[in-house]
């Protein structure tokens, strides 16, 4: 079964709108492994729009949390990384005016950098991810990067499910990536704009192992709880 990492970043977004206590960001985490999620996902973005270094800290601190923390390439975030130990680091874009993460890594150009920070990360006994958008170029630099994962971006798929347009193309190439990558020696993990109908797609790609999502849990849980909805996401991968 593929697991799921659930992403709490906009449990905090909704607490900083009032600046203050609630929701907790912590306890997200905790419900969320007890109703069944495999990881938690944060992403310390350099701006701190949503999830705080109070928060990484805390939950780090808690052994029973398996997390993994987005950050973007450079060197300063890395610190942060090594300081708070989560058990998983994802590299992540970042453009301070962006809503969220628009698209992958460009591998070619932060090539060295990346390189290096991998490399950090492996001597801490860090598990490595790129974010990378569905591109065979990409997978074989990452590859040669030494990461120990790639997360293929799946905002171009969802958006065009959600549109009810035409997605067996990008299903194929998501499909082709995972394929060639695994077989590499790369996990596969995919993320980005899924909902239940992503889900039950992308599902039925075997080399996929981890789903990482977090905008459509938090907010359908507006209307269904948060129990509910995870369990449905985890009742669908179990197909
Ligand atoms: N994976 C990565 C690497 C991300 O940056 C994000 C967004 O922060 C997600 C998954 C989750 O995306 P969404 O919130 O759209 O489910």
């Amino acid at each position: 079964m593929k697991r799921l990492g659930v992403n709490i970043d906009h449990v905090a977004t909704l607490r900083n709108a009032r600046d203050g206590f609630h929701p907790d960001p912590i306890l997200a985490a905790k419900l969320a492994m007890k109703i069944g999620a495999d990881s938690i996902t944060v992403h310390l973005r350099e701006d701190r729009r949503h999830i705080k270094d109070k928060d990484l800290f805390k939950i780090c601190r808690n052994k029973k949390i398996p997390l993994n923390l987005e950050i973007a390439a450079n060197m300063q975030m890395l610190k942060i990384a090594l300081r708070n130990k989560p058990n998983f680091v994802c590299i992540v874009p970042e453009n301070r005016k962006e809503i969220t993460t628009e698209g992958g890594l460009n591998l070619k150009k932060n090539r060295n950098k990346i390189k290096k920070i991998i490399l950090k990360l492996k001597k801490s006994k860090i598990r490595s991810s790129l974010f990378i958008n569905p591109n065979i170029h990409d997978i074989k630099l990452s590859k040669k990067l030494n990461s120990d994962c790639v997360e293929l971006h799946t905002g171009k798929i969802s958006d065009l499910i959600k549109l009810k347009k035409n997605f067996s193309k990008e299903f194929k190439k998501i499909k082709n990536c995972a394929k060639i990558g695994d077989s590499m020696g790369l996990e596969i993990h995919a993320g980005h704009g899924m909902d239940y109908k992503t889900t039950k797609i992308l599902n039925k790609i075997n080399e996929i192992k981890e789903f990482n999502i977090g905008h459509f849990i938090i907010a359908e849980s507006i209307f269904y709880g948060f129990k509910d909805v995870i369990r449905k996401i985890k009742k669908i991968l179990k197909k």
